[in-house]
């Protein structure tokens, strides 16, 4: 066994060969690197204003879209659609942490947003994909206004791992 280290959310992942996606934020296996290369890069002493702005937003968005897949995980009628949801609020939870670091703020707290969701699977995964295609949108023009390496490096990844998210709510909606 082995110890790796996810560039984007940092958190450690033990295993014989690095993961094809972080299990934690979703970044895909490229961003895995041995513990012993890591680099804690969240300290940012000279954040520009538009980055600032933009991060804030994304914490928002984040914990907002977390809090929608934890309601359509407990709404959900089977226990696919619950994993699926689960699964997803975990990950949008984590990327809240990753932002959370860059901006040194406390992680928001995460509840089910009751009033977010619906009660059938399907609307859920069209509410979904609605949220992560806008998610793309803004994570996109954020990582080309970025003038810091580090905050272009987060949004680039997330515009990624959020474009697989939306791969998942197609199949589904
Ligand atoms: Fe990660
Ligand atoms: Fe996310």
């Amino acid at each position: 066994m082995k110890l790796f280290r996810c560039r984007i959310c940092g958190d450690p992942y033990l295993g014989a060969a690095p993961p094809s996606f972080c299990p934690f934020c979703g970044a895909p296996e490229r961003y895995m690197v041995p513990a012993e290369e890591y680099q804690d890069r969240n300290y940012i002493p000279d954040l520009s204003d538009r980055s600032r702005a933009n991060l804030e937003k994304a914490l928002e968005l984040e914990v907002a879209n977390a809090s929608f897949y934890l309601c359509a995980s407990a709404c959900s009628p089977e226990p696919v659609s619950q994993a699926m949801f689960k699964a997803l609020a975990k990950a949008e939870s984590e990327h809240a942490s990753v932002i959370s670091k860059l901006l040194h703020t406390k992680k928001p707290e995460i509840r089910p947003d009751d009033k977010a969701c619906r009660k059938e699977p399907q609307a859920n995964f069209a509410e979904s994909h609605e949220r992560e295609k806008r998610a793309v949108a803004f994570y996109r023009q954020a990582a080309a206004e970025a003038v810091e390496e580090r905050v272009k490096e987060v949004f680039s990844a997330l515009v990624e791992i959020e474009s697989y998210h939306i791969g998942l709510s197609e199949a589904r909606k």
